[in-house]
């Protein structure tokens, strides 16, 4: 129960689950450390300005899983790691399963973006959480947040892809996945986190 990651599409409540968890974790006095991807370093959110902003075709899919992974190594070098190994409990919104979805749906393959993973970085998550729900309402959620929409704005047929991504990688590792339906109210989606973390 250490390396904990929360994964799903556009405007699924990842942000308010995990400070609802971080809340809970942190009242039953763990050391808990809350980050995010890309990004969660200095240098790791200088790289996300770069994905997450400009036009949809502003890169490749091999120079975004390329930046994607310069991000998550400084972050896992300077923040995760050493997180870990005192001890902390770590959150982090979204980590490589946003990544084989993401980046897998625009084209890169499986193979290349899971070795990249292992040669490069090395670290899995020990449970992953997925929020799962409609494209469409998470898009409209995201779309009213405002904020940086690169990715927002790659069409709901590549956002219906990526759900489906989610749903096949929790179904493919169920020891570590738990799907989570979204369209819940918040107390209920983090009372169903807290169950699938296996804290009351
Ligand atoms: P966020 O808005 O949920 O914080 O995530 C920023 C964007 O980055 C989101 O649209 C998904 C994208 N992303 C990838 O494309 N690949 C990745 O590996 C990660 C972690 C995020």
């Amino acid at each position: 129960m250490s390396f904990i990651t929360i994964e799903g599409g556009e405007g699924t409540g990842k942000s308010t689950l995990i400070r609802g968890l971080t809340k809970a974790l942190s009242a039953q006095g763990r050391d808990v450390v809350q980050t995010r991807e890309p990004g969660g370093s200095p240098g790791a959110e200088d790289i996300r300005t770069l994905l997450v902003t400009g036009e949809t075709d502003r890169w490749d899919a091999m120079t975004e899983l390329l930046l994607v992974n310069a991000a998550r190594r400084d972050h896992v070098e300077r923040v995760i790691r050493p997180a870990l190994d005192r001890g902390a409990t770590v959150l982090c919104d979204r980590y490589l399963d946003s990544t084989r979805c993401y980046q897998g749906m625009r084209g890169v393959s499986r193979a290349m973006i899971d070795g990249l993973h292992e040669s490069a970085i090395d670290l899995d998550p020990t449970i992953t959480l997925i929020l799962d729900a409609p494209p469409e309402q998470g898009l409209e959620r995201a779309a009213d947040r405002g904020g940086d929409a690169r990715f927002e704005a790659m069409g709901l047929a590549y956002h219906t892809q990526l759900r489906d991504g989610f749903l096949s990688i929790a179904k493919a590792d169920p020891n570590r996945c738990t799907v989570i339906d979204a369209t819940q109210s918040k107390d209920v989606v983090l009372a169903a986190a807290l169950a699938a973390l296996n804290i009351a």
